[in-house]
């Protein structure tokens, strides 16, 4: 069984969206090994034909640049990205994605590939930064919703568990 066939028969099902890369940062990776259906259903577009290309799809005018250089440099050191950035669906349609991307690494501690939960945020009114709970809430899947076990990961936590 592959990593990919592995992780497939967990989260196929499950309502975050979930999209796993190979470990090339460098374009034209990352590559899209494996999306589910609700990857698809965020991103509005086919989860089996995004395999081959890179996320970079979704990025467009109001994605900021200074997000992804933090996105890439955070890939390079090898830890978790977590953050919002703003991405466009097939129909051109703009939304707020919360990402959480984490390499996965084998026993000697080598990047095997990057796997990445998302969900849609929305601005929550007169939230400044910093204020308790954040200034986006998810739109999509709340935390009460979140399977137990991406909880004990720290999904979408201000600080991972792991
Ligand atoms: C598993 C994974 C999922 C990603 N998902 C997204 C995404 O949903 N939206 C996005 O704009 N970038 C996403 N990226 C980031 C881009 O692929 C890329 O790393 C980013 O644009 C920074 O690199 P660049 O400066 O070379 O473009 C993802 C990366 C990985 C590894």
């Amino acid at each position: 069984m592959t990593i990919v066939e592995w992780i497939k028969a967990f989260v196929h099902d499950i309502s975050v969206g979930i999209v796993v890369t190979d470990a090339a940062i460098e374009r034209p990776g990352p590559i899209i090994l494996y999306a589910n259906p609700a990857f698809g259903q965020l991103v509005g577009r086919d989860p089996v034909e995004i395999v081959g290309q890179s996320p970079r799809f979704m990025q467009g005018k109001e994605t900021r640049r200074e997000t992804l250089d933090a996105f890439h440099r955070t890939l390079s050191s090898g830890e978790r990205f977590h953050g919002y950035v703003t991405n466009y669906r097939g129909n051109g349609a703009k939304y707020r994605a919360q990402i959480d991307c984490r390499p996965l690494r084998d026993a000697e501690g080598g990047i095997q590939a990057f796997i990445s939960f998302e969900r849609e945020v929305v601005r929550r009114v007169g939230r400044p930064a910093g204020s308790s709970g954040g200034r986006y809430g998810p739109s999509s899947i709340s935390n009460d919703l979140l399977p137990g076990a991406l909880r004990d990961l720290g999904v979408f936590a201000a600080t991972a568990s792991e």
